[in-house]
């Protein structure tokens, strides 16, 4: 199973992430966590880049949504390989980030066609200013007017691939709590 979590900066994805891995470990299964960007060396660049002043210009997006594909490929064969030893892959963020963040929806759609698609992805939703104080303010994307187009095209996104939406305004325990609910019944158990 692949289990993919979504949403802007600052939404808490990284901490809601590994609360899962952790909760997964207690209830006996073997998670596989990744994120995207990855530790590659197309992740550090990735990572380079988007602290760059630049960051929201076309061309720029252009590169960026290659790279992302790139960096994101490499992890695939990773992503099977586990699901074939019976993992659970817990993801923060897979290509419906690059659908939402980069332009040219068709493009990028096709651009990623050999990404997996998650068998579940749950997009955390908050309001933007709630997000922003949470962000660190190095990267360029980590700016209002960005954060609150890229929030629109997450949530409608979400209606036409099936996402579950979450509100994740309501403190970290009680998201958390959540995230298992929604699992739960995929794994065959009650919480
Ligand atoms: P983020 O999850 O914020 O990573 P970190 O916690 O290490 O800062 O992701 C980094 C940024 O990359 C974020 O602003 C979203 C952006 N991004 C894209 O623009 N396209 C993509 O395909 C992915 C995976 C991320």
């Amino acid at each position: 199973m692949y289990i993919c979590l979504e949403g802007i900066d600052g939404s808490g994805k990284s901490t809601q992430i590994e609360l899962l891995e952790k909760w997964l470990i207690n209830i006996g299964y073997k998670p596989f966590k990744v994120s995207e960007p990855t530790e590659s060396e197309v992740g550090e660049l990735i990572r380079k880049m988007l602290r760059s002043s630049n960051a929201s210009e076309i061309n720029f997006q252009i590169t960026l949504a290659l790279l992302f594909a790139a960096d994101r490929m490499f992890l695939m064969d990773k992503i099977r390989k586990a699901e074939s030893e019976g993992k659970i892959v817990i993801s923060d963020r897979c290509f419906y980030s690059s659908i939402v963040y980069q332009n040219d929806d068709e493009w990028i759609a096709q651009l990623n066609k050999h990404a997996k698609i998650p068998d579940l992805t749950i997009l955390l939703d908050l309001e933007i200013d709630t997000a922003l104080g949470r962000c660190e303010g190095k990267d360029h994307f980590e700016n209002k007017v960005f954060l609150e187009k890229i929030r629109k095209k997450y949530l409608k996104l979400a209606e036409t691939e099936g996402f579950h939406v979450l509100n994740a305004e309501n403190g970290v325990n009680k998201t958390h709590y959540d995230i298992k609910r929604i699992i739960s019944p995929k794994l065959g158990i009650c919480i």
